[in-house]
C-alpha cells in the first residue's frame, strides 16, 4: 500500500531575511501559520548555534502559537540537547553543523560521532521526543544510526540535487537504495535538502520514504506567487508523483 508522504515546511529562510535587516518582519512564526493553511503536515526550524536565523523566542513561540508538529533540527551538542529537552518538540533532527559553512553541507557521521551522539539520543527518546539522524545515503552511516536507537533516518538529497544528467540518476539510485535499506531495518525514512519543483518527483516516488523537508526553494518561490501558492505547487507536484509508478 502506498504510505502518505508528509510536507514540513522549513522556515529558517524567512528568519534569514528577518535578521537581515534586525527587527521582527517578515516573521517566520507567521509564515508557519501560511504552511498549516496551505497544507504543510509540519514545520521545521534550525536553531543553529550561531543563530544566523531562527532564534530561541522563534522556537518558543513555534511551540506555544503553531498546532502543527514542529521538527527542531539541531546540532548534536548539550546547549541544544537541553532547549529540546525544554521545549519537547515532536522531533528533534540532530544534524552537522559548522559556522563557516552557508547551510548543512553534508549529513552527520554517525559512526565517527556514535559515542557523542548515543547519550543524546537516548535522552531524547527517554523524553519522547522523536529523534532523527540527518545523514548521506549510506548503508552504514543508516546501520549505525539504528544500532544508536534512533527510530528516523533523513537522508540527505543535496547531492542529488546539485547533479546533472547521469550523475543525477546515480545519485537518486543511492538514495532510493537507502530508502529501501531503511525499511529493511526498521527505520522510518525521510529526506530532504535542496528539492525544488523539477527534483522532488523523483524523490516523492520513492515509497518507503514517508516526510520530505523543504525549505530554500519554497521561501525563494514566495517572492513570485507567495508562500501558500508555492506550498500548495510543492504539495500538489508530491502527491501526483507519488500516485504516478
Ligand atoms: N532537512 C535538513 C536536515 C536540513 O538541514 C535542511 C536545511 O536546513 C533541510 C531539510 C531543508 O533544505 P532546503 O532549505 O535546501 O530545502
Amino acid at each position: 500500500m502506498t504510505q502518505t508522504l508528509r510536507l514540513g515546511v522549513n522556515i529558517d529562510h524567512v528568519a534569514t531575511v528577518r535578521n537581515a535587516r534586525g527587527g521582527v518582519d517578515p516573521d517566520p512564526v507567521r509564515a508557519a501559520r501560511e504552511a498549516a493553511a496551505a497544507g504543510a503536515d509540519g514545520i521545521t526550524a534550525h536553531l543553529r548555534e550561531d543563530r544566523r536565523h531562527i532564534i530561541d523566542d522563534d522556537i518558543r513561540r513555534l511551540c506555544d502559537e503553531i498546532d502543527l508538529p514542529l521538527n527542531l533540527e539541531m546540532a548534536a551538542t548539550d546547549e541544544m540537547v537541553a532547549i529540546a529537552l525544554d521545549h519537547l518538540p515532536h522531533a528533534a533532527c540532530f544534524v552537522p553543523e559548522k559556522r563557516e559553512e552557508r547551510t548543512t553541507e553534508g549529513g552527520l557521521d554517525v559512526i565517527g560521532g556514535r559515542d557523542h551522539l548515543r547519550p543524546r539520543i537516548e535522552a531524547l527518546n527517554a523524553a519522547g521526543i522523536r529523534v532523527s539522524l540527518f545523514i548521506e545515503p549510506d548503508p552504514a552511516q543508516l546501520d549505525c544510526a539504528r544500532a544508536l536507537g534512533a527510530p528516523v533516518v533523513e537522508l540527505h538529497t543535496g547531492a542529488y540535487c546539485d547533479a546533472r544528467g547521469e550523475l543525477r540518476a546515480a545519485q537518486l539510485m543511492r538514495i532510493v537504495a537507502a530508502a529501501a535499506h531503511a525499511e529493511s531495518i526498521g527505520l522510518e525514512c525521510h529526506a530532504g535538502h535542496g528539492l525544488n519543483f523539477d527534483t522532488v518527483g523523483s524523490i516523492a516516488r520513492i515509497e518507503t520514504i514517508v516526510e520530505l523537508n523543504i525549505g530554500h526553494f519554497l521561501i525563494g518561490e514566495a517572492i513570485f506567487g507567495g508562500l501558500q501558492g508555492a506550498i500548495r505547487e510543492m504539495r500538489s507536484r508530491m502527491d501526483r508523483a507519488r500516485l504516478s509508478p
